[in-house]
């Protein structure tokens, strides 16, 4: 996969962005030989209708990952009703720039309608129909994009903070074996697409115990899993380096590739502190202790994030043999779901692009990295 990038990436010429801040390195090409550099997109980068971002898309990536496009309740609202208006601009914006294409999500507890765990009476669904819906769903949804989408992330979410398998409608109806189920459809529905198990906090010893018994257990029932991906939530002091170093190389020894898939960096004060289950749905209220950074990021917090970026990318460039992508959860700060959750309307700085999509120090850290 890296030489195809490469040879994308040379046929259109080394890329350097010129930003009014002068030339920068496209990250893309930073990284060629060691893994691919991805973000996930909204509409308005894959619609193009934010011009900025879009142009720095495909400046400085060759993956691409879809923030909702592909989620269930986007392409599957209603039984029978499928709807690619977005996802088929997506998909068509990924090949037009020659870039990876990540297909997010097929089967998750969240951003999927309620209609999919109910037969027609409103009762809850038998584990025939539940699994025959997801069978459905994922033959159309990677069939329509076979040999296009080059990998998916067929679960998202399955394990709990304290390493059981967490007890979900798909887990409750179906049973255990949805989670090698969604895997068979998804090698019949395009052999050829690298399936992924995707989930956050896997740096934790408890759930990460938890998904490495489970990717072994699915691989001893022959499930054909190309990757681990570890989400990259992060924050200025989570994972300790030790822990992520450790918790690739125990993915990597089960003869599965890691990616790290929607990185980015909290600095905002996290609440509440220590949570022990973590859920998208989260919403705290706000104050001004909470928010402290409305005016900008200071000097100091600016460096401490630099420093973060630069010694997680030095952990992903120790482990590249292991890892094949690096994907950030959004483009600029402006677009960032951390500006929205656990609390609304706060101001939070998690990526390497400003608000007006300039270049920050976090991004001349990861730059300078020694790479191969
Ligand atoms: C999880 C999901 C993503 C996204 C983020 C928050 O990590 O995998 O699809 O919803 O939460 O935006």
């Amino acid at each position: 996969m890296k030489n195809i990038i490469k040879t994308l990436t040379l046929a259109a010429g080394i890329s350097l962005a010129a930003t009014n801040l002068g030339a920068q390195p496209a990250l893309k090409d930073v990284f060629k030989n060691d893994f691919i550099i991805g973000a996930a997109l909204n509409p308005s980068h894959f619609c193009e209708t934010n011009a900025r971002e879009a142009a720095l898309v495909k400046q400085h990536f060759n993956a691409i990952t879809s923030e909702n496009a592909l989620k269930w309740e986007s392409v599957h609202p209603a039984p029978g009703r499928y709807d690619f208006t977005l996802a088929d601009r997506y998909v068509a914006f990924g090949e037009k720039n020659g870039m990876f294409i990540v297909g997010h999500t097929l089967v998750w507890h969240n951003q999927t309608p309620d209609w999919v765990f109910k037969d027609d009476q409103g009762k809850l669904a038998t584990r025939e129909l539940l699994l025959q819906r997801m069978r459905d769903h994922i033959i159309a949804v990677v069939g329509r994009y076979k040999g296009r989408i080059k990998g998916w992330d067929v679960v998202n979410e399955a394990v709990e903070e304290s390493g059981t398998l967490r007890q979900s409608q798909w887990m409750k109806i179906i049973g255990e074996d949805y989670l090698l189920k969604a895997y068979q459809f998804a090698h019949e529905a395009d052999p050829r697409a690298e399936l992924y198990y995707n989930d956050y906090w896997l740096e934790r010893p408890l759930k990460g115990k938890g998904a490495l018994a489970l990717i072994k257990k699915l691989q001893s029932q022959g499930a054909k899993i190309h990757a681990v991906g570890l989400q990259g939530h992060y924050s200025l002091d989570f994972p300790d380096i030790a822990q992520l170093d450790r918790t690739i190389s125990e993915f990597a020894k089960l003869g599965v590739k890691v990616n790290i898939t929607e990185l980015d960096v909290d600095v905002l004060p996290w609440v509440p502190p220590d949570p022990q289950v973590a859920s998208v749905f989260m919403i705290f209220k706000s104050s001004a202790q909470l928010d402290p950074y409305t005016n900008g990021l200071p000097d100091s917090v600016q460096q401490e994030l630099a420093q973060r970026y630069s010694k997680l990318f030095s952990t992903f460039l120790r482990h590249r043999n292991e890892i094949e992508r690096v994907s950030f959860w959004g483009v600029t700060d402006a677009g960032s779901w951390l500006n929205s959750w656990p609390i609304q309307g706060r101001t939070n700085y998690p990526l390497l692009f400003d608000r007006q999509g300039r270049p920050k120090p976090a991004f001349d850290s990861v730059i300078q990295l020694p790479t191969r």
